[in-house]
């Protein structure tokens, strides 16, 4: 049987207050398996960004439970959750979030300072990081020197340096060009290939989610669909085409870039 890493278990986030209140999550349920590459799509304000939120501890449900592994996040101890935070998780934004002030070198780095990795095996991992993500020559260059692909794959880099268990990532290729979109998802499809990386992205861009294994559909914070690849026949092609008609369904919010 294979493992569950993550366990959502009838997640609700409601903003607001009575009359003004939004239900940004509304009871979704699903399960990650390890290894798995999962997708999660839904239109502008189906309430994504804040499923990912609640997984990382950034904003706490109004009601469910997280579980890694079965032990639930919410009851974790101080030690245990800044491990959650920075060993388990890895978390890569739509717009790169890279500090202006440092080289990419040094936004990689960042949060080994923060936990005990030597110099030694932290120059290891940069250098595998980079030549994988083909960033090498722009390590010592500032974030206003990058190209938008470049500083996501620093952004990913950094993401990655601590080597995480799940990498969450939001719209990653949200501020991309179609090319250097698929540039990035497919680095992040060999990590998960050839690295068994756990992958959970939000996207509402139907060709990045073709590089996905299963896909979750969410409107008004409930889970309305799911897809999965049928590996090896189903080509990414006829799985983008899939999605396109799940998407259609929802009425548009497809960034048709393929
Ligand atoms: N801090 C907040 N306070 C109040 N309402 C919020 C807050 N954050 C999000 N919302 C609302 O919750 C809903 C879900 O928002 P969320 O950011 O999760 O959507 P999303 O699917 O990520 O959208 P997008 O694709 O535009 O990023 C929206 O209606 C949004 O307006
Ligand atoms: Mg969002």
């Amino acid at each position: 049987m294979k493992d569950n890493i993550l366990q959502i278990d009838s997640l609700k986030k409601y903003y607001g207050k009575a009359d003004s209140e939004t239900k940004a999550l509304d009871g979704i349920s699903f399960q990650v398996i390890q290894g798995e590459f999962l997708g999660i799509m839904g239109s502008s304000g189906s309430g994504k960004s804040t499923l990912l939120n609640c997984i990382a501890t950034v904003i706490k449900p109004t009601q469910g439970r997280i579980l890694l592994k079965g032990k639930e996040i919410s009851k974790m101890n101080g030690r245990e959750l800044a491990s959650y935070r920075g060993n388990v998780i890895g978390y890569l934004f739509q717009n790169f979030e890279l500090l202006d002030n440092l080289t990419g070198r040094e936004n990689i780095m960042l949060p080994l300072s923060m936990h005990n990795v030597s110099e030694k095996e932290s120059e290891e991992r940069l250098l595998k990081l980079a030549s994988y993500l083909e960033i090498e020559q722009v390590l010592d260059k500032f974030p206003t020197q990058m190209s938008g692909g470049q500083k996501q794959r620093i952004a990913a880099a950094r993401a990655l340096i601590l080597k995480p268990e799940i990498v969450l990532a939001d719209e990653p290729t949200g501020a991309l060009d179609s090319k250097n979109a698929r540039q990035l998802m497919a680095k992040l499809e060999g990590l998960n290939r050839d690295e068994r990386s756990t992958i959970l992205m939000v996207t509402h861009d139907s060709n990045a989610a073709s590089y996905c294994q299963r896909i979750l559909f969410i409107q008004d914070g409930k889970i309305f669909h799911e897809l999965r690849r049928d590996y090896p026949e189903e080509t990414r092609e006829q799985f983008y085409e899939r999605i396109l008609n799940v998407m259609a369904r929802l009425g548009g919010g497809s960034n048709n870039v393929l």
